[in-house]
């Protein structure tokens, strides 16, 4: 079954208790939490208490997409702070860090993830694969909602679906960026199961109808 997780980062954040509150009403399974440092992505956002906060009144669970550099620094914090998936970047830290910062994540209990960027290989995400509860890959560069999806990541996105069927059957696959019912299908056709939608989420004007065609 397609899960679909829309990003919080096209909420509106004045309203955004009222915005997340209307997510499981509409047929959305996660909340998509964008985590930017300015560092790692051209971009900043929102960090610990806001998760926090979210973790109080959210009645789906948190999906915390860390776009942040040696994200080892942090995984433990936001694990406390409430994330119930915790992705990381393969491009964050070296190798050692990123298997170390998985290791953290699944010892306090919570879902960890890896994420690649549009440039980096599916190759990437082979020494984490039995790591890991989750694999996200980016279908734009990651910083910013609103942004063209990227069709070129498909043959990415089908290879690592042989290798999660293969070596970790458990393990989900999430795309995110440009999502909409058009692309979504051809990435749920190329072996994605969750789907992450920001801005064509928020600017639908029904969002319980997005939400079923995109998982039609
Ligand atoms: C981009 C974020 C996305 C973003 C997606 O760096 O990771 O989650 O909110 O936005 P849309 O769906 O508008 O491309
Ligand atoms: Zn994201």
């Amino acid at each position: 079954m397609t899960k679909i997780a829309p990003s919080i980062l096209s909420a509106d954040f004045v309203n955004l208790e009222r915005d997340i509150r209307a997510l499981g009403p509409a047929g959305a399974d996660y909340v998509h939490v964008d985590v930017m440092d300015g560092h790692f992505v051209p971009n900043i956002s929102i960090g610990l208490p806001v998760v926090a906060a979210i973790k109080k009144i959210s009645p789906l669970p948190l999906d915390v997409h860390l776009m942040i550099d040696r994200p080892i620094r942090y995984v433990e914090r936001f694990c406390q702070a409430g994330a119930d998936i915790l992705t990381i970047h393969v491009e964050a830290d070296t190798e050692e860090n990123t298997r170390k910062a998985l290791e953290l994540i699944r010892a306090a209990g919570v879902r960890a993830a890896i994420s690649v960027k549009p440039k980096t290989p599916a190759e990437a995400v082979l020494p984490f694969l039995e790591l890991c509860s989750l694999i996200l890959v980016m279908t734009v560069e990651p910083g910013f909602g609103g942004q063209s999806f990227m069709y070129d990541m498909m043959p990415k996105l089908h290879t690592i679906r042989g290798w999660i069927d293969e070596r970790n059957p458990g393990c989900e696959l999430e795309v995110d960026g440009g999502i909409k019912p058009d692309t979504g299908k051809i990435c749920r056709d190329n072996g994605a199961n969750v789907l992450v939608a920001g801005s064509a989420y928020f600017n639908a004007a029904d969002p319980a109808a997005f939400v079923r065609a995109l998982k039609a």
